[in-house]
């Protein structure tokens, strides 16, 4: 089966097969498939859309496994002002435990060299886990919260309000302090993709959010306090449907009152993943497909 395959570098034409593979592969429960299922065409979209940015950004980062014309997994990695994350990293479970996720995530690594430092969002699957720790790795346990937000907790008087334009470099800023380099134009790409922006920036704290649906898609910021005004403030966005507050790691205990009083509930989640230098990584609910 292995000398079948092929590993090369992604092109835009593979877009659809990695998002074929990549969203068969991922789901771990019933729900997570169903969920797969439910997206809408704009979700979809929005996926590939990412793909194909990621490769306009950084195709060296980008690989793919092909058996002719299936693709049989994909790792696709950024880099952005010497931090490398990973994207995506999957294989379809026809092809998995015959070293090919391996070869994928050794190939976007080569990408990583030169850089200060590395982070990846892992799923709790054994394999992925197991391929992270031993490239080097230290792993992060995570909690992730969700579920209807109480409207009845949400506090007065937070300091948030709506990003503008004006607002990217308090933001490139506040991300070079809590994680070592700015989002640049993945953060572009979030904006311009449905997700908005809130920010806080006065005398007592700097911080930005990117909410998507009630959900903080993205969140840093300079102290405890402010970080906790703008997670408030995208929980409040929620219009009655169930929201996710993911990868909080031991360092986001400040958000663990938060989510509680706002009625959610905590379960364990995948890993946070790093490597080398890179910041005080808190206060900070990171993005899994930019972190
Ligand atoms: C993670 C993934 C990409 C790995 O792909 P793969 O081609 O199977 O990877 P490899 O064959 O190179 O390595 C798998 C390793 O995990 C081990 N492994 C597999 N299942 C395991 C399990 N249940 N428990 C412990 N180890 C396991 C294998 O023995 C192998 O280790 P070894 O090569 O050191 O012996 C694939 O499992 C996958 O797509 N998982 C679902 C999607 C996912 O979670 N992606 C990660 C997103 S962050």
């Amino acid at each position: 089966m292995k000398d079948r395959i092929q590993i090369r570098q992604m092109t835009p034409a593979d877009a659809e097969g990695v998002y074929r593979t990549s969203s068969e592969a991922i789901p771990a429960t019933d729900e997570e498939r169903q969920q797969v299922r439910n997206r809408s065409a704009e979700e979809v979209e929005r996926r590939k859309q990412r793909y194909l940015h990621l490769l306009e950004h950084g195709q060296r980062g980008a690989w793919v496994a092909a058996d002719g014309d299936r693709i049989a997994g994909v790792a696709l990695a950024l880099v952005r002002e010497g931090v490398w994350i990973l994207s995506l990293f999957a294989v379809d479970e026809r092809y998995r435990n015959h070293g090919l996720g391996r070869e994928l995530l050794d190939r976007a690594l080569l990408y990583a060299e030169g850089c200060r430092g590395a982070m990846i969002a892992s799923s709790s699957h054994p394999a992925a886990m197991r391929r992270y720790a031993l490239a080097g790795f230290a792993l992060q346990p995570t909690l992730m919260a969700g579920g209807k937000v109480r409207r009845d907790s949400l506090p007065a008087g937070l300091r948030t309000r709506e990003g503008v334009e004006g607002d990217l470099q308090l933001v490139a800023e506040v991300d070079r302090l809590v994680r070592g380099a700015a989002h640049g134009t993945d953060l572009e790409f979030m904006l311009r993709t449905g997700l908005h922006l809130l920010v806080v920036d006065d005398a007592s704290g700097m911080g930005y959010a990117v909410v998507w649906n009630g959900s903080p898609a993205l969140l840093a910021a300079t102290t405890p306090e402010t970080a906790i005004d703008l997670l408030w403030s995208c929980l409040a966005e929620s219009s009655g449907e169930p929201v996710e507050v993911p990868w909080i790691t031991g360092s986001q205990n400040w958000a663990v009152p938060v989510v509680l009083s706002a009625g959610l509930s905590l379960s364990p989640a995948g890993p946070i993943c790093v490597r080398g230098e890179l910041g005080p990584l808190t206060p900070y609910l990171p993005s899994g497909p930019f972190l």
